[in-house]
């Protein structure tokens, strides 16, 4: 197969909203994302181009660009670019794009696309609360997810002008990571966590030492934001406890901010309430400063270097795996292991798994800096009931869905 018949067809809506501009960043990643991985066809409808004109589209695809059926008539590019899409996803998508797509509508070669594509579609929205929130664009989202549609939450944040509110587009990281990952797995988007409620934890806790040092840890928390993205993706509701994380939040997911392992653990425990599956992807410091000194520790004048205490913090995970708030929550617990004279990875997890008492763990082999801020992982998933499944190296995404796969087989989640 030639590398152009293996390059996977995306086509790029754009609707007339000020988010377009972010369409060039999500095209950029579509471009940039290895050699030759992905065909990009550009279609902005007419008001896109008010926003961000033709060139730039044309630039950034090395195709040509048109929001009308009238151009290249010859090569039926009203009925060509959706038969041979791969995936659609159109961002920003404007209330009146959703509209339009959710009635059929077919007055120019977006909406004309919409219609031939066979293959996943995807739709970003952005907007003002208030037309997101507007019964006619409820319904119209509801209609297009009943036929088998994507529309992705939209972020909430600052909107156009001083307004805040739910209607931003995602990260353009955060779309082409869903998109990407919705085309590894067919473009099948099995909703099998709908109705279930998980909680994430990412992140690495900082314990302060003074009101200017602290001691950290090297977690990157793109495990723990895959996991958030991939189970909003399924269907759940996501409460994500991300510390000291600076990725971009997923889409519709629920972000809490915190810093301590105190406040990891207050915050998770909380939402644990009401969840049916807890995944502790964060990494919390195990020990915190004895004292915390309210003022910045000065150097000594006689060259002497302060003695600094550590006490050990609670485990976040073995709490909850031991005293379940109640007795359904699934737990789910990382290990990052590396193997010494006591014994080896597989040894060091499996011991891990019984003392803390969670249903699953996620083993990850950190020998010599491996996974840490890395975009792959591998891991092994251990069972409480004595299995043991491996994943294969893949993306974070791809780790994060076989572990959902893995929690939706659990005997009492089905
Ligand atoms: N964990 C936790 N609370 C802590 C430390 C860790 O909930 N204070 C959780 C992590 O989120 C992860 C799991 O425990 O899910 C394993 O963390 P790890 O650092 O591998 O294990 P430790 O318990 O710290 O054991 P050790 O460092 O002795 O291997």
């Amino acid at each position: 197969m030639s590398t152009e018949q293996s390059r996977q067809h995306v086509v790029l809506g754009v609707s007339g909203g000020i988010a377009a501009y972010k369409a060039c960043e999500l095209l950029r990643l579509f471009k940039e994302s290895g050699p030759g991985a992905f065909d990009v066809t550009v279609v902005p409808t007419a008001a896109a181009l008010e926003f961000v004109g033709a060139p730039t589209w044309s630039a950034l695809s090395g195709k040509p660009v048109s929001a009308e059926v009238w151009t290249d008539v010859h090569q039926v590019p009203h009925v060509r670019i959706g038969q041979t899409a791969d995936l659609v996803v159109v961002a920003p998508a404007t209330a009146d794009l959703l509209a339009k797509a959710a009635h059929g509508l077919a007055d120019d070669l977006l909406t004309n696309t919409l219609l031939t594509a066979r293959c996943p579609v995807v739709f970003a929205p952005a907007m003002h609360t208030e037309m997101w929130d507007h019964p006619a664009t409820t319904a119209n989202v509801a209609t297009l997810r009943e036929r088998g549609a994507v529309v992705i939450e939209p972020a909430e944040g600052r909107l156009t002008g001083s307004d805040t509110g739910k209607g931003r587009l995602p990260d353009p990281a955060e779309i082409f990571a869903f998109a990407t990952d919705l085309l590894a797995r067919g473009g099948s988007q099995v909703q099998d966590l709908a109705g279930k409620h998980v909680v994430v934890s990412a992140g690495g806790t900082r314990e302060y030492l003074d009101p200017v040092r602290f001691l950290g840890n090297r977690s990157s928390g793109l495990q723990g934001y895959a996991l958030a993205r991939t189970a909003a993706a399924r269907g759940a509701e996501v409460t994500l406890v991300a510390a000291n994380v600076t990725l971009a939040d997923p889409a519709g997911v629920k972000v809490v901010r915190v810093e301590t392992t105190a406040q990891l653990q207050a915050e998770v425990v909380s939402a644990c309430a009401a969840a049916d599956v807890v995944v502790m992807a964060a990494a919390p410091a195990d020990f915190r400063p004895e004292v915390f000194v309210e003022s910045k520790i000065k150097k000594a004048e006689d060259g002497s270097s302060p003695e600094i205490r550590l006490t050990q913090n609670p485990d976040i995970l073995a709490g909850l795996a031991q005293h379940r708030p109640h007795p359904a929550l699934v737990v789910v617990g990382f290990a990052a292991e590396t193997g010494d004279d006591a014994g080896s990875v597989m040894e060091h997890a499996t011991a891990k798994l019984a003392r803390k008492g969670c249903d699953l763990l996620v083993v990850n082999d950190v020998g010599g800096g491996k996974v840490f801020g890395s975009e792959e992982n591998e891991a092994v998933i251990l069972g409480a009931d004595g299995s043991s499944s491996p994943v294969p190296r893949g993306s974070k995404s791809a780790v994060a869905q076989a572990i959902w796969d893995r929690v939706a087989d659990l005997p009492h989640q089905r």
